[in-house]
């Protein structure tokens, strides 16, 4: 694996926690990774792991206090928000978890907190009472609503001696975390991944059930590593003591296997793949007692068959989805399962055998044989966690190939499917040939410059406009003033529709153009206003469409936009950040600030959750979409100076106004008041959601 930590900008925060030693071993595998890290340490942090053994493992002072007390110079939390690229805080005290959860900036760390704009990641660490009380419950809860992500504890035997959840996860599992989440060399990036996992329990009577020993790690496992990958996660688990840790990761709990069945087969349409990997029940009690069954002799239990979950998402499949079956089978093994994936309509099999030492339920460790309909391929016992690398990585093979196979002319590298107009009707007397020339070398670069690794097949490029209105021109220089307005459209699942992703209009677009002039795009070293902000859209345009697709899936392409916008501040008007809160540089900061996480996760629940289920349930999706607004109110709140939670409202508010043409009146007066106060110039629009 690509080492994705190096050269990252990393601020480790320490807190007064017991588990503190631990972040010196954190600090030594950053650094290690190519990292650079800059540790801050709070007070109490400070009586558990001393200064200069961070300083001497990071090579870099500690950071401890406002002033210096050298010098009395003073530190500056917020250029470490601006400069880092990740903030951990690990371990994380229940004391620290409560500031940040309730606005206390008390010391250099919690500053450093409030002004971070990278994501924040939390290990928690303390005594299970501690953990499980629940107003840290609740901190956590609130912390992980604004985005920050939460690298849940272990359980197992805290400093007390006690046993429980509490602990925090061991150094190298943090690190995976981080890893993971930069991971860029994606190989199911833009997939869609349904996951099923553990047990099913049948219930008998209300305390009691058929279940069986399924703890759902092969299934978790599997969820982290598409995640990993850049797929964004469905993962439905039946009752399992685990914690799926990426952020990619849609976790849906269900109980039996009828829930399970209904939950799979309203995910699978959406997916580009299913690996079916929970262990569920074949039988359930006709019959479930209302009451709790007494003693009183032999009873017999009459059981009827499930739904066969492969069997109906392999009867549905389409040509573009994969399906992937487990089998664990006690008798003619290979012979079974190779039969089962036939009937099911499945792409390859992994059949687990309980014969081996080490694999199957509780270990892990797993031995598998993956069988497809050409050969069968039998792994040696490893860790679960490669195991779920094997079968991922067999998945994005078949499916790269498949899509090779089936359409090789239609496959593109280029992003954009892009119109551009130039309006000239302001200017008077000139010759127009330069607009038209500038109008085509325009379509030419954004139809042909590439700007990312992933792959698209024709019909999936972004549509978009790029419409300019020229309101001056000069004709001896080529120097122009204009507006342009962007916008880019994704489509909805399962409709015809196609929802806006982006419209804004930039009014400060000025540049030089003559015909001679070329358009070309160098990382790095952009000195033509025009090519930067052509660049810049584009980049944005491609990010919000990845976050639409998957949480937080247009991170890197963003990073690279807001490089891009920092290092175009002296090429004209519009970009710099302290011209308006619209500017290009605001808003890209503004979208990737770590307070505004929230904003970045309605994209996603608005659009993939919500309005991709609007066509098989619409009442479904719009209940989704309320939901999702929450977050733009949490945008809203945790930065009102920000100009995205009102864009949104703009870009939205015709499609807003037709999605709650229908649903509950109580539904649309709480949508209509949320509106209002983020957008109060559009009230009149909002109040006919609650009258129509
Ligand atoms: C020996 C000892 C161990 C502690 N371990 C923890 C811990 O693991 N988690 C925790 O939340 N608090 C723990 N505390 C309490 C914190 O140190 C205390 O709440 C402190 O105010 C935290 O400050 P800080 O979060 O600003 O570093 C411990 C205290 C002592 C004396």
């Amino acid at each position: 694996m690509a080492n994705t930590l190096n050269g990252k900008h990393i601020v480790l925060g320490v807190t007064g926690s017991i588990a503190a030693y631990k972040a010196a071993v954190i600090a030594r595998l950053l650094v290690k990774s190519g990292a650079e890290v800059q540790v801050v340490i709070t007070p109490g942090g400070k009586e558990f792991i001393t200064p200069l053994t961070l300083s001497t493992l990071t090579r870099n002072p500690v950071i401890s206090e406002f002033f210096s007390a050298r010098d009395g110079s003073w530190n500056s939390h917020v250029s470490l928000g601006q400069w880092a690229d990740a903030m951990l805080i690990a371990p994380c005290t229940a004391s620290t978890l409560g500031k940040m959860a309730n606005g206390i900036a008390d010391n250099m760390l919690l500053t450093t907190y409030f002004s971070m704009k990278a994501p924040v990641f939390i290990a928690p660490a303390m005594d299970l009472d501690m953990y499980s009380h629940p107003v840290t419950q609740r901190n956590i809860e609130t912390l992980r609503s604004i985005g920050n992500i939460i690298i849940e504890p272990d359980s197992g035997e805290l400093a007390s001696q006690l046993i429980g959840k509490g602990r925090m996860q061991e150094p190298e599992s943090i690190l995976k975390a981080l890893e993971d989440y930069f991971r860029t060399d994606s190989q199911l990036s833009k997939k869609k991944i349904l996951i099923t996992a553990g047990p099913t329990y049948e219930a008998i009577d209300p305390v009691r059930f058929i279940g069986n020993h399924s703890t759902g790690k092969m299934g978790f496992a599997l969820a982290e590593e598409c995640a990993a990958a850049g797929a964004g996660v469905t993962l439905i688990t039946g009752p399992v003591n685990l914690v799926a840790n990426h952020p990619g990761i849609d976790r849906i709990n269900v109980t039996s296997a009828h829930e399970m069945y209904l939950e799979a087969m309203r995910c699978f349409p959406g997916s580009d793949a299913a690996i079916l990997c929970a262990a569920v029940a074949d039988f359930t009690p006709v019959v479930k007692s209302d009451v709790k069954i007494k003693r009183k002799g032999d009873i017999t239990l009459q059981l009827k068959p499930t739904q066969d979950i492969a069997a109906a998402l392999g009867a549905v499949k389409r040509p573009d989805q994969y399906l992937v079956g487990f089998a664990l089978e006690t008798t003619d093994e290979f012979s079974n399962a190779a039969e089962k994936m036939e009937r099911k309509n499945l792409d390859f099999i992994v059949l687990n055998s309980l014969r081996d030492e080490g694999a199957g339920f509780g270990y892990d460790t797993n031995k598998v044989t993956i069988i497809d309909r050409e050969s069968s391929q039998e792994l040696p016992l490893q860790s679960k966690k490669n195991v779920a690398k094997a079968i991922v990585g067999r998945l994005a093979k078949l499916m790269l190939t498949l899509l090779l196979f089936i359409a090789p002319a239609a496959i593109s590298s280029q992003e954009l499917d892009p119109q551009v107009s130039v309006n000239t009707s302001k200017i008077q007397g000139t010759d127009k040939d330069v607009f038209t020339t500038m109008q085509n070398a325009m379509q030419e670069f954004l139809r042909n410059q590439v700007w990312t690794n992933y792959h698209f097949a024709d019909n999936e490029r972004i549509q978009c406009t790029f419409s300019f209105v020229v309101n001056t021109y000069d004709a001896s220089t080529g120097r122009m003033e204009c507006e342009l307005i962007v916008q880019s459209n994704r489509p909805v699942f399962n409709s015809a529709y196609f929802t806006t992703v982006f419209n804004f209009r930039d009014q400060s677009v000025d540049f030089t153009y003559t015909e001679q002039d070329r358009l070309d795009y160098i990382p790095g070293n952009i000195d033509n206003n025009l090519t930067a902000i052509l660049a810049y859209y584009s980049l944005l345009v491609i990010g919000l469409d990845f976050d639409t697709m998957s949480l937080y899936g247009g991170n890197d392409i963003l990073r690279h936009a807001e490089t891009l916008a920092a290092n175009s501040q002296s090429l004209g008007s519009g970009w710099r950040s302290f011209d308006t809160n619209t500017s290009r540089y605001t808003i890209i900061s503004d979208y990737l600030n770590g307070s505004l996480a929230s904003f970045r996760q309605l994209q996603y629940q608005y659009h993939r959750k919500g309005l991709d289920d609007m066509a098989a349930n619409a009442d479904r999706g719009r209940a989704t979409i309320t939901e999702s607004l929450a977050l733009l109110t949490a945008a809203y709140e945790a930065k009102s100076t920000s100009a995205l939670p009102e864009l949104f409202t703009e870009i939205k508010r015709n499609e807003l106004l037709n999605i709650y043409s229908k649903g509950l009146q109580k539904e649309r007066e709480k949508v209509a008041d949320l509106l209002s106060r983020i957008n109060p110039s559009l009230t009149s629009d909002w109040n006919t959601i609650k009258t129509q």
